[in-house]
C-alpha cells in the first residue's frame, strides 16, 4: 500500500524529430526515465530551462500524452487504467490554456462544474470569483478578458473540483506583482485548508521560494536534483545561509555539464 499520493516510476516520453538527434533516429526524449513521488499535502516546485521537459511531464500526468514507458500512480491507482477516476479529483491550470472564448466566465466554469460533478454549482462558482476578485467579471466573454484575468478564471477552473492533486503550468506567467503576490497567498491558504497537493512550474523563482516546500528540477528530460529550496541553495552554492537562492541555483544547475542524479 503507497503512502504517496502521485508515485512517478521511469517516466519516458519521445517525440518524432525532423532534426536527426544525437540518438540518430529521428527521435527526441523530451522526458528521459524520470522518478519522483509527491506525499498528501505536498507542494513541489518542478524546476528546469525552456525546454527542459516540464510541461510534457504534466501532460503524462494529466493522461493527455501517452508516455513510451514507464508508470503513473494516482491516489494509490494507475493512471492508464483508472484515468476516469482519477481526473475526478485531479485538476490542472495553465497561462496557456483558454476556457471557451465564446462563453461568459461564469458559464463557462459553470460547463466544468457539470463535468466535474461540483454539487453546489453556483454558490461554488461566486465564492472562488469573490476569492479571485473576479466577481464584476462574472458576465464577461472569456475572449474579451485581458490576458492575466484569463489566467485567473483559470485558476478558479483548476479549483471548482476542490482537487485533491493540482497541476499548475505556469499559472501567474502573465500576471502582474500585486496579482501574483494575491494570487500565490490564496493558493497557499486554499492548499492549507484542502490538505490538496500541487505540483507548480514557474519560471518565476520567487514564487517558486513562496509556494514549494520540495524543489525537483530537470533539464534535458532529466531529474538533475531535488530538495527544498533552502538544500539546494546550500548543495549547488556551497554556502551556509538561512536564505534560498533559487534564481542563483536555476542559473547553476542549468549551466552544469555534470551527469544528472
Ligand atoms: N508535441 C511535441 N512534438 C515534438 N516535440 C515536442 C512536443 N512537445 C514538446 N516537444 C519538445 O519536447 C521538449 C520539452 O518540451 P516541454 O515539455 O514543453 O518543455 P518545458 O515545459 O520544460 O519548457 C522541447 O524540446 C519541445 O520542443
Ligand atoms: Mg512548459
Amino acid at each position: 500500500m503507497t503512502t504517496k499520493l502521485l508515485e512517478v516510476e521511469n517516466l519516458t516520453k519521445k517525440f518524432p524529430s525532423s532534426v536527426k538527434t544525437s540518438e540518430g533516429k529521428g527521435e527526441f526524449t523530451a522526458v528521459d526515465d524520470i522518478s519522483f513521488s509527491v506525499s498528501a499535502g505536498e507542494i513541489v516546485g518542478l524546476l528546469g530551462p525552456n525546454g527542459a521537459g516540464k510541461s510534457t511531464t504534466i501532460n503524462c500526468l494529466l493522461g493527455v500524452i501517452k508516455p513510451d514507458s514507464g508508470s503513473v500512480t494516482v491516489f494509490g491507482m494507475d493512471l492508464q487504467k483508472k484515468r476516469t477516476e482519477i481526473m475526478q479529483k485531479v485538476n490542472y491550470c495553465s497561462a496557456e490554456y483558454n476556457l471557451p472564448w465564446h462563453l461568459t466566465v461564469y458559464e463557462a466554469l459553470l460547463v466544468f462544474c457539470h463535468l466535474y460533478s461540483v454539487k453546489n454549482a453556483k454558490e461554488r462558482i461566486s465564492e472562488l470569483l469573490g476569492l479571485f476578485e473576479l466577481e464584476d467579471l462574472r458576465n464577461k466573454a472569456v475572449r474579451e478578458l485581458s490576458f492575466g484575468q484569463r489566467a485567473r478564471a483559470n485558476l478558479v477552473k483548476s479549483l471548482l473540483n476542490r482537487p485533491r492533486l493540482l497541476l499548475l503550468d505556469e499559472p501567474m506567467a502573465s500576471m502582474d506583482p500585486d496579482i501574483v503576490d494575491k494570487g500565490i497567498k490564496l493558493l497557499k491558504k486554499i492548499q492549507k485548508e484542502n490538505g490538496m497537493s500541487i505540483i507548480y512550474t514557474s519560471h518565476n523563482m520567487w514564487e517558486i521560494e513562496q509556494v514549494a516546500s520540495n524543489v525537483i528540477f530537470i533539464n534535458h528530460g532529466k531529474v538533475m536534483a531535488q530538495g527544498s529550496p533552502l538544500e539546494l541553495t546550500k548543495q549547488e552554492l556551497k554556502l551556509e545561509t538561512k536564505e534560498p537562492d533559487l534564481r542563483e541555483v536555476f542559473i547553476r544547475l542549468t549551466r552544469r555539464k555534470e551527469k544528472p542524479l
